[in-house]
């Protein structure tokens, strides 16, 4: 079985976000089980030129981008045993402004020439697959255009189609115009049924609306997004597209994540070991200017600051916790307003309060071993990869029960000593506190602390379970 996996970001290459972590991980464990899985994203200047040197050009073709020819080179060169292809083009992909991969004036056009070359592509290379796997807006028309200008070439006409949502919110809307001046389709695709959105037409309605399968990463995501509350106006074609619509849960890669081996941190650890946890937290304190002690509860965040993210509740109560015996650690970018809000509150606690304002790989992961709780309250939550992460650290998850946070973390119950982690359900500050307080007083008393421990390091995290299921609804499909 061949698959051509199409991603917008893929980690070792460049990431801004999970789907990076997700087309890396996903395929390298699809392989694994004898699916001959490909990649595919565009060649972006940001990527290392370690990783450019390797690179293979395999052909050049000129691809039909509305009345323009543009030049579409195909590199090539493989990854931990994953073949990956990469989209060439300097005036599309080659953008050092500072803004990084997205958000340019010409999005429609760089991501509309992407989708195309996905698409021609498979003319001039030795892979014809079976199933072309989407991802997200940014590869949102390359079911529709298959089906529109491709379906009778042989190369083509038997492809299937898969589009997974990563997240709902971002969509790729632009003005109907792009119909012919980029993707070279009529204006009868500028109708309700087929790509028009609100005045405009959709990448991610394209997606839904034309592959064979959708699916998105987690159960209750993909129940969620069918109800207007989290549907982003797509519910209605969510529902529409119900039979069809599949929640499989993100794993995180087991090679990467491991506290046994892990060489960031600053001592590796595991289940029976978890005595030496503790010295992570020691160093991180030393290291964040907090005041070395084993028996103060170190609450961390490592995020984007992004309202989805549930910020806002934190900000709400930062006063009320950190006037408790707590610390916190919190990393990453994002909106101006978290990161100068996070500053303004270490400046006023000092002592209990580090806001790092960057995005620091080694940093998070010794953030992921040192701490005892992990916050992550999200508005919504298509899967999260954090709360995974954190679990499998022994880091126990304190969670809003959404999306994939509510599938993969289980709220401690004292009757059956089940549970994983903590949780709250209305999107409320004060529910918030009440359950970081509730994990407060059951740190207190180690024994159970260790428990739930045990329960939170023993899960199944890794991608075992979920690349099967996608296996299997390949199969289903070819
Ligand atoms: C997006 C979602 C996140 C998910 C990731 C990978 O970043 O916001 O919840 O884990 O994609 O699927």
């Amino acid at each position: 079985m061949k698959v051509l996996y199409v991603a917008s970001e893929a980690v070792p290459f460049i990431k801004t976000g999970g789907l990076a972590d997700v087309a890396f991980s996903l395929p390298k464990e699809l392989r694994k089980t004898g699916v001959d899985i490909r990649v595919v994203i565009p060649k972006y200047s940001a990527i290392a030129e370690e990783f450019k040197k390797e690179m293979v050009l395999l052909k050049s073709i000129e691809v039909p981008v509305g009345w323009r020819e543009q030049y579409c080179g195909i590199e090539y060169m493989e990854y931990e045993g994953v073949p990956y292809y990469f989209i060439d083009n300097e005036y599309y992909f080659k953008r050092d402004s500072g803004y990084g991969v997205y958000g340019y004036y010409d999005e429609a056009e760089r991501f509309s020439f992407f989708n195309k070359s996905v698409l021609e592509m498979i003319k001039h290379i030795d892979f014809k697959p079976d199933i072309i796997h989407c991802n997200d807006w940014h590869t949102g028309m390359i079911s529709p255009l298959l089906k529109a200008q491709y379906s009778e070439d042989k190369d083509y006409k038997n492809i299937k189609t898969i589009f997974t949502i990563h997240n709902l919110k971002y969509q790729g809307i632009f003005s109907s115009e792009i119909l012919g001046d980029l993707l070279n389709l009529g204006s009868e695709y500028n109708h309700i049924e087929k790509l028009e959105f609100n005045g405009g037409v959709s990448f991610m309605k394209g997606g839904i609306n034309y592959s064979d399968i959708v699916t998105t990463v987690s159960k209750s995501y993909a129940e969620e997004i069918q109800c207007e509350y989290y549907g982003e106006k797509l519910d209605g074609l969510l529902r529409k597209r119900g039979k069809d619509l599949f929640g499989i849960v993100n794993g995180i890669d087991y090679d990467i994540y491991n506290p046994e081996k892990d060489s960031f941190i600053y001592e590796n650890y595991n289940i029976d070991s978890f005595d030496k946890k503790i010295k992570n937290k020691l160093k991180l304190q030393e290291a964040m200017n907090l005041p070395q002690r084993e028996d103060v509860p170190l609450i961390g965040i490592v995020s984007r600051l992004d309202s989805m993210k549930g910020l806002d509740l934190v900000v709400h109560i930062l006063d009320e916790l950190l006037a408790k015996d707590v610390q916190m650690v919190v990393l990453g970018t994002g909106d101006q307003y978290f990161e100068s809000i996070f500053r303004n509150f270490a400046s006023r606690y000092p002592h209990k309060l580090s806001s790092n304002i960057l995005f620091n790989t080694s940093l998070a992961h010794k953030i992921y071993a040192s701490c005892d709780m992990f916050l992550m309250p999200s508005r919504f939550e298509p899967c999260g990869l954090s709360q995974l992460i954190a679990l499998r650290y022994g880091t126990l998850p304190i969670v809003r029960e959404t999306g994939g946070l509510n599938d993969t973390v289980k709220s401690f119950n004292e009757f059956t000593m089940e549970g994983n982690g903590f949780s709250f359900k209305n999107y409320n500050a004060h529910d918030m506190l009440f359950t970081i307080n509730r994990a407060l007083e059951y740190y207190k008393d180690r024994t159970v602390w260790y428990e739930i421990v045990k329960n939170a390091m023993n899960g199944d995290y890794s991608w075992k379970v979920s690349a099967q299921t996608y296996e299997e609804l390949y199969l289903k499909l070819i």
